[in-house]
C-alpha cells in the first residue's frame, strides 16, 4: 500500500486500482443480476412477449421502486426450469468475477423456483449448485445462497419459503432473508419464518430502512433477531439506533448505487455511508440488482473513492468487515481473508 497525503485528491490511476481490488459482496438478488440481454434471449426462446419491460436501448424500463418490483417479476417469469437458473448462475458469476469479486452471497427465492414446493426447490438448487461449482473452478469465485422470502407475497408464503430453506441448509444455503416491498406489513409478521430458519441453523438478514425510517431497522433487529440488515441506511438520523447497531455489531449491506438510482438519496454525496462508518456502524458495499441500477462493483468502488476520497485502506477494511459478516463457515472465511490480504 502506498502512503498517501489525505489532502491530495486521488489520481485516476489510484481510483482505477482501488476498483480492481479483490472484493466480498454480500447483497445481490439472483434474478436481479440477470443482464437484460439474457432475459430477452430467454423470452425469445420461450416465445414470451416482454417488450414492455425494455427501453429502446435494451435496458430495463421502470418508473420507480414499486414499478421496478413488477418489472423484476415479469423478467423473472421467463426463468422457468432448473436449467434456466443454472444458466443464470453461470452468467452472473462470470460478471461478478470480472468485477474482481472473490466471494459473493445472493438472495435466492424458492417462490420463483417451483413456487415454494420443497422437492421442486431441491431440483433447482441442485442445478444452481452445479453451475456454481463450475464457476468456482473456472473463475475462482465462491457463491453462498441466502433463501429469501418476499414481503409483499405475505407471511403464509414466507412460511413455505422458510421450510424450503430449512430443508436445504448446508454448506451452500447458509442464510435466510426477506426482500420485497417494505411498505407492506411489519417485520414481526414474518417472525415464524425467521424463527423456523434460525432453528434450522441459518443466519439471518432482512431488508429494512431502504424505504421506511429508523423504526423499521429497530424492529428488524428486535422482532426478527437478524444479525445483518439489507440497506439500513435510513437509520442514519437516529443516533441511539446507530449506537445500538454498532454495539451489537450488526452489519449493514449498503448498496449506494441502488439507493441513488432509486432516489433514496439524491446523489452519492448525500448518501450516509461515510457517516455511518464514522459512527462505528459496520458497513459493507454491494450492488443489489446491478443491471437494473446501471451499476457494477467496479463502478461502486470508483464512485465511492472519487466522492469520499477513500483510499485503498478504507476499501480493504470494508472487505474485511464483509467477510467477517459473511454467512459462511470458518474455513471458508479464513481462505477468503487470506486471498484478500495476499492480493
Ligand atoms: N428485490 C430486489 N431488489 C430489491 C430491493 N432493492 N429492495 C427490496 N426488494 C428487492
Ligand atoms: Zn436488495
Amino acid at each position: 500500500m502506498t502512503d498517501r497525503d489525505p489532502n491530495e485528491p486521488l489520481s485516476e490511476e489510484e481510483i482505477h486500482n482501488i476498483s480492481r481490488l479483490p472484493k466480498v459482496e454480500l447483497h445481490t438478488h439472483f434474478e436481479g443480476m440477470a443482464p437484460p440481454a439474457f432475459i430477452r434471449g430467454l423470452a425469445k426462446e420461450k416465445k414470451v412477449d416482454l417488450s414492455k419491460i425494455f427501453r429502446p436501448d435494451g435496458s430495463y424500463d421502470y418508473r420507480d421502486f414499486w414499478h421496478f418490483l413488477e418489472v423484476y417479476e415479469a423478467a423473472t417469469s421467463v426463468l422457468k426450469s432448473p436449467e434456466d437458473f443454472a444458466r443464470l448462475c453461470t452468467a452472473v458469476l462470470e460478471e461478478s468475477a470480472a468485477n474482481d469479486v472473490i466471494y459473493t452471497e445472493t438472495f435466492m427465492s424458492p417462490d420463483f423456483c417451483g413456487g415454494g414446493d420443497v422437492s421442486a426447490w431441491k431440483e433447482y438448487l441442485h442445478a444452481i449448485q452445479d453451475a456454481a461449482r463450475e464457476a468456482e473452478r473456472d473463475h475462482g469465485i465462491l457463491l453462498r445462497g441466502t433463501v429469501t422470502c418476499i414481503r409483499h407475497f405475505g407471511p403464509d408464503q414466507a412460511r413455505r419459503t422458510a421450510l424450503c430453506a430449512a430443508e436445504t441448509v448446508g454448506d451452500f444455503i447458509t442464510g435466510f432473508g426477506m426482500g420485497g416491498d417494505e411498505k407492506k406489513g411489519k417485520q414481526r409478521d414474518f417472525a415464524w419464518a425467521f424463527d423456523c430458519a434460525r432453528e434450522a441453523g441459518l443466519r439471518l438478514t432482512t431488508h429494512a430502512g431502504e424505504w421506511n425510517g429508523p423504526q423499521e431497522v429497530r424492529e428488524a433487529v428486535e422482532d426478527l433477531g437478524v444479525e445483518r440488515i439489507g440497506h439500513g441506511v435510513r437509520a442514519h438520523t437516529d443516533f441511539a439506533l446507530l449506537d445500538m447497531l454498532a454495539e451489537r455489531e450488526i452489519t449493514l449491506e449498503v448498496c449506494p448505487g441502488s439507493n441513488v438510482f432509486l432516489g433514496v438519496f439524491p446523489s452519492l454525496k448525500d448518501h450516509p455511508i461515510a457517516k455511518l462508518r464514522e459512527r462505528g456502524v459496520k458497513v459493507t458495499v454491494s450492488t443489489d440488482d446491478p443491471p437494473f441500477f446501471h451499476t457494477t462493483m467496479h463502478k461502486e468502488y470508483e464512485d465511492l473513492a472519487s466522492t469520499f476520497q477513500w483510499g485503498e485502506e478504507v476499501f480493504r477494511d470494508l472487505n474485511k468487515t464483509a467477510i467477517e459478516a459473511a454467512f459462511c463457515d470458518a474455513a471458508t472465511r479464513e481462505a477468503v481473508l487470506k486471498r484478500l490480504e495476499q492480493t
